[in-house]
């Protein structure tokens, strides 16, 4: 049965929020295409009041696609790896649940591998009182934004992201996660992405780059490192970003080829508990007649 649901944009350029839909029912190809389309349009939606087990969570994620598991496996969820746990739980002998720092920087997510996220479904099942928001800024509109000649510099270069780089330094910084085995940081060597890319659904170029990407290919270390660090102070302006306090039971799907997020802290001894799925997307593309369009347009 079609269930009718209301769809309310939140932010300026994209995030909706989708109320009056229940993910644990079944859901037919017409409200799925539906469902796809809202999602498409707005890059990231929160499905308010969600009442969900594991394997619904599942069953709804892989109607996108097939499912990623997360590297770090001590983190996913026991007996159904596909659910990777975003929490500050402990287990009884004290070691941690989940990674409760996970994400705190802006990225996108596994753009560290060759097929990184189409998207990520992050399911609230404890929320603390205060804190604990995820930000979340539009790769699209920032792209859309950019200064000609920057466009047109982006345009022509890939940035190498590594999973274990950007473990390391968040393992340092916080001291909240367990170091990475020599095989664990082995796993998923350096790979290259376009820094623009063209969304293969919606056929709109976005920006694409963040915390996991560690330089730009073939520059200088000084150069490169200023390019990651405009890239990230220009998406992140004000006007692309929407900051998203969580209600319990929120599902929040985002659109990893248009968005990037950034989680915040809360109070430790406050609960935050989530469940995160992530489905696969293809090998991030730029269009070549957007490419040859551009690049013979004056900057
Ligand atoms: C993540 O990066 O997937 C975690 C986001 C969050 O916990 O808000």
């Amino acid at each position: 049965m079609a269930q009718a649901f209301q769809v309310r944009r939140l932010g300026q350029t994209f995030f909706a929020e989708v109320t009056g839909f229940d993910l644990a029912r079944p859901l037919d190809e017409p409200t799925f295409a539906r469902i796809k389309r809202v999602h498409l349009e707005h890059g990231v939606v929160v499905f308010r009041d969600q009442h969900l087990t594991a394997e619904q969570h599942i069953g709804f994620s892989a109607r996108f696609g097939p499912l990623q598991v997360h590297p770090m496996s001590q983190f996913n969820l026991e007996g159904t790896p596909q659910i990777l746990l975003v929490s500050n739980d402990r287990h009884p002998d004290g070691r941690p649940v989940g990674i409760a720092d996970a994400g705190r920087y802006w990225h996108t997510d596994m753009s560290y591998l060759q097929e990184p996220a189409l998207g990520s479904m992050l399911y609230a099942r404890a929320v603390p009182a205060e804190g604990g928001d995820t930000m979340f800024c539009d790769m699209t509109a920032a792209c859309r934004d950019l200064p000609p000649a920057m466009r047109q510099k982006l345009m022509r270069l890939r940035a190498v992201h590594h999973f274990a780089s950007r473990w390391a330094r968040e393992q340092e910084k916080s001291g909240m996660r367990p170091a990475q085995t020599r095989e664990e940081q082995d796993r998923n060597p350096p790979v290259e992405h376009p820094m623009i890319r063209t969304h293969p659904e919606t056929g709109e170029p976005a920006l694409y780059a963040g915390g996991f990407a560690v330089r730009v290919a073939g520059m200088a270390e000084e150069e490169s490192q200023a390019l990651l660090d405009w890239v990230e102070k220009w998406v992140t302006q004000p006007k692309f970003v929407y900051r998203h306090h969580w209600r319990l039971h929120d599902l929040v799907f985002w659109d990893n080829r248009r968005v990037m997020h950034h989680a915040t802290v809360y109070p430790e001894q406050q609960r935050r508990h989530m469940h995160r799925t992530t489905v696969r997307g293809n090998a991030p593309f730029l269009d070549p007649q957007y490419l040859a369009r551009e690049l013979s347009s004056t900057p």
